[in-house]
């Protein structure tokens, strides 16, 4: 399986602090914010790793991640030339892709939990059709929404709906098979001229190929998408750091840890981050 991870847009409902520089690099507490997807990805276990964004921010991305070789992983770059919608994602990535299943995730969305770590494996095994998420929020007039039936069953999903069926929100990590490129090709532009990937999940829906599989309440799915949220993720991420002398969102360890790289491999990229505190970090996972 393929990953992508999608970090374009204008950022502009964060400007004037995105004007210069991509939402997704933005620090999340002590890390830019695209570590946290990277590493769900990378705790699934992919390493072939597709990273989308605007012409003017992908040097920065590639700046920042490079080849992906230090943490065995592989990491490829291709401009998204105007935000022509997430399902766009799967055209431009393409020739990526080639023949494999692919997972995206979006790139400022932040997800913590064990269960979710275990969720998220699973779903790369002998996928057939798609498989997304759902979880509770408070505000769901700003998702992907998922209406259910009285039995539970899903029945429809809407974009940022004005009145929601409910209150389950499609978190921005999708896994689907093979025919997604072919789905996205024949997505029409809504309203807002976007190509929507709630489109892609409603024609897996009526091929009776999704799976929404609702995120239980002990793992949390974190918003960036305000000054406020922005500021409680990078809290989140303080307070269990500090109490717990962990990190989130940390790509070597999580690398390490799915044997992508070894000790002595860890122990050179500690020497790196040394002087900012992480590659201590780095180092005593080794000891
Ligand atoms: C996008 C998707 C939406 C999804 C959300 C998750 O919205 O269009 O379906 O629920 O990501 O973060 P955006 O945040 O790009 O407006």
């Amino acid at each position: 399986m393929k990953g992508i991870i999608l970090a374009g847009g204008s950022g502009t409902r964060l400007y004037p602090i995105t004007m210069a520089l991509s939402k997704q690099l933005m620090p999340i507490y002590d890390k830019p914010m695209v570590y946290y997807p990277l590493t769900t990805l990378i705790n699934a276990g992919i390493r072939e790793i597709l990273i989308i964004s605007t012409p003017q921010d992908l040097p920065s991305f590639e700046k920042l991640l490079g080849s992906g070789e230090s943490i065995g992983c592989s990491f490829t770059y291709k401009i998204q030339d105007k935000p022509r919608g997430l399902a766009d994602a799967f055209i431009v990535g393409a020739d990526f892709i080639g023949g494999d299943d692919v997972v995206m995730i979006l790139g400022d969305n932040i997800f913590y939990g064990s269960d979710f770590d275990k969720k998220v494996r699973e779903a790369t095994i002998n996928l057939d059709g798609g498989i997304i998420f759902g979880q509770q929020v408070a505000d769901p007039e700003r998702y992907g929404i998922v209406e259910f039936d009285s039995d539970h069953k899903v029945v429809s999903i809407e974009e940022k709906p004005e009145k929601p069926k409910s209150n389950y929100a499609i978190p921005g990590l999708y896994f689907f098979d093979n025919q997604v490129i072919e789905i996205a090709k024949a997505v029409k532009p809504s309203a807002r001229g976007e190509i929507e990937i709630t489109e892609i999940q409603n024609a897996y829906l009526k091929a009776g190929k999704l799976r929404v599989n609702l995120l239980d309440r002990g793992t949390a799915w974190l918003d960036t998408g305000t000054f406020a949220s922005m500021n409680q993720a990078a809290q989140f991420v303080q307070v269990i750091e500090e109490r717990q002398n962990i990190k989130i969102g940390c790509i070597e360890e999580a690398a390490y840890r799915q044997g992508f790289i070894n000790a002595t491999q860890l122990q050179a990229l500690a020497e790196k981050f040394i002087k900012s505190g992480y590659g201590h970090y780095l180092k005593s996972l080794v000891s």
